[in-house]
């Protein structure tokens, strides 16, 4: 899709359709008052015979306007002035692209990003109008032996912008959308990609292929051999029972001086997650493919980074690994020792992504970070304190929390902090090792943070639980690119080169 932005009125816009909203109830916007004047009252007059009422998401697709250049005008409903917020907003964008794409306007012109957006500005419309653009049209189609193409499908979208003074803020937007978008797309389509092609191995590839991509990225992967060597039994316990290695893909952007501290994410890439010997129920089990979740988003940052190229050092890792039951698989009661030299009694192998992540955050204290942001598919627990919408955060820095909340709204990518208090600690306590990797069902997401916090002591940390929103289940099962745009947003935050969303 091609976007650009521009600055004018609707009557001279030559284009396969325009777009401009209504309000609710009947109300045209000051775009569609335009219109309807140099075509002497005919949407007017459509409004007033009850054809559309305004409410959020209604559309409406006129032909042959009198006197309009544009062979369509798609009314669009916007619901009560001023009443418009972020959700709205993107339904209303996400259905608009989707009517164009069926109605076999290739190109169009949208007035929606003038349309007033609670606390929004110009910056944000547009951006976000690039992302819902480019996630609703999104198809996994890669491995069906027929693929479905829309007839005509629109190829070209201008934004409209109120003033030219916005035209430079909105071309802008455009970049960091269309970057935020294309690391979004990579993160779904790694992780929609099935188990037996998505391993590790898999995961190193496509670092493999950013580095090949980006002259300032360089990727090294850690394979089991060298895990041994640095002491990794935590991590390669959890693969041992896989016949596929374990593989920790380590992708480094070097965008500042090379003395700079670096960013660290990590992101846990179990590409199957069958409990191991606490082996999961069948029910759904296929879902456990998208156990690598945190990884592909964490490669996905890392391609959004490098195509804005900002002037920050960032280390990416991708933490592979397959959890399998096996005769030579790792089992309850079995005690590790971690890289970190402290030892964890295991109760369940089903708690796995702690003790992959855990050897990863002792790895990465090596780079002397700035701060370490792990992001994770961690506990089904999270999906019952927050649910589908919003991601799990904590840290031991407060700052650092606040900086990845403020990122989450800026971005709509949202999260919300849970407690990481010491009185948790307690519940991973061993009678034979120096603590468990189980905390029991109270507070699931809070324990498996509090077993991470053991291994994040020597820097600022913050960590993800992205377990119910990182896809999607049920008839619409996908990954949905979270939290690609956080941590992007995070990122350009810390350049200081991003808009400050306020309006
Ligand atoms: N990958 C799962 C967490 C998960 C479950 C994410 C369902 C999304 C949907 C994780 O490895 C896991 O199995 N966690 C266990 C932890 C428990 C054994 C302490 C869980 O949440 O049940
Ligand atoms: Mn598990
Ligand atoms: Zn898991």
């Amino acid at each position: 899709m091609e976007f650009s932005v521009k600055s004018g009125s609707p009557e001279k816009q030559r284009s396969a359709c325009i777009v401009v909203g209504v309000y609710e109830p009947r109300r045209l916007s000051p775009i569609g008052e335009q219109l309807d004047r140099i075509s002497d009252g005919y949407i007017s007059n459509l409004l007033r015979r009850g054809d559309l009422e305004g409410k959020p998401g209604q559309m409406l697709l006129l032909h042959g306007v009198p006197n309009v250049l544009s062979e369509r005008v798609l009314l669009v409903g916007c619901g009560k002035e001023r009443e418009l917020d972020d959700k709205q907003y993107k339904q209303i964008i996400s259905k608009t692209i989707s009517t164009l794409n069926d109605t076999g306007s290739m190109e169009a012109v949208c007035f929606l990003t003038e349309q007033h957006v609670k606390g929004r500005d110009t910056y944000w419309k547009v951006r976000q109008a690039v992302e819902t653009t480019q996630d609703s049209l999104y198809v996994f189609d890669q491995l069906k032996s027929k693929k479905s193409e829309a007839r005509r499908p629109l190829r070209k979208i201008v934004f409209n912008v109120p003033t030219r003074r916005e035209l430079t803020i909105g071309e802008q937007a455009i970049e960091h959308g269309l970057a935020i978008s294309h690391g979004q797309k990579i993160c779904k389509d790694v992780a929609n990609m099935p188990p037996n092609i998505c391993n590790p191995a898999y995961l190193g590839e496509q670092a493999k292929e950013l580095e090949a991509n980006f002259d300032k990225i360089n990727v090294n992967l850690v394979g089991e051999k060298e895990m041994e060597e640095l002491g990794m039994h935590s991590y390669l316990a959890v693969g041992r029972g896989s016949a596929n290695e374990s593989i920790m893909s380590v992708i480094h952007y070097n965008g500042a001086a090379e003395g700079k501290a670096p960013i660290v994410l990590i992101g846990k890439g179990l590409t199957f997650d069958s409990g191991g010997i606490s082996i999961k129920p069948g029910e759904a089990m296929d879902e456990m493919k998208y156990d690598m979740g945190g990884a592909a988003g964490v490669l996905g940052a890392m391609r959004t980074l490098a195509e804005m190229n900002l002037p920050i050092n960032v280390i990416g890792i991708l933490a592979g690994c397959e959890n399998m039951p096996s005769s030579n698989a790792y089992r309850p009661g079995d005690i590790l020792t971690t890289m970190s030299g402290q030892t964890v009694e295991v109760l369940n192998t089903d708690a796995e992504g702690r003790l992959v992540l855990c050897d990863a955050l002792t790895y990465v204290e090596a780079f002397d970070p700035e701060v370490v942001i792990d992001v994770a598919t961690l506990t089904g627990a999270c999906i019952i304190a927050l649910g589908h919408h919003t991601s799990g955060l904590l840290a031991n820095h407060n700052p650092l929390a606040h900086e990845l909340l403020k990122a989450s709204e800026q971005s709509g990518d949202k999260a919300w902090q849970l407690p990481l208090w010491d009185e948790y600690q307690e519940q991973l306590e061993s009678p034979f090792a120096d603590f468990t990797n189980l905390g029991g069902r109270a507070a699931g997401t809070i324990t498996a943070a509090c077993f991470l916090s053991r291994f994040a002591k020597k820097y600022h940390w913050a960590h993800l639980d992205v377990a119910g929103t990182a896809w999607r289940s049920g008839k619409n099962k996908g990954a949905t690119g979270r939290p690609v745009a956080m941590l992007s947003q995070y990122l350009l935050n810390h350049a200081d080169v991003g808009q400050d969303s306020e309006a």
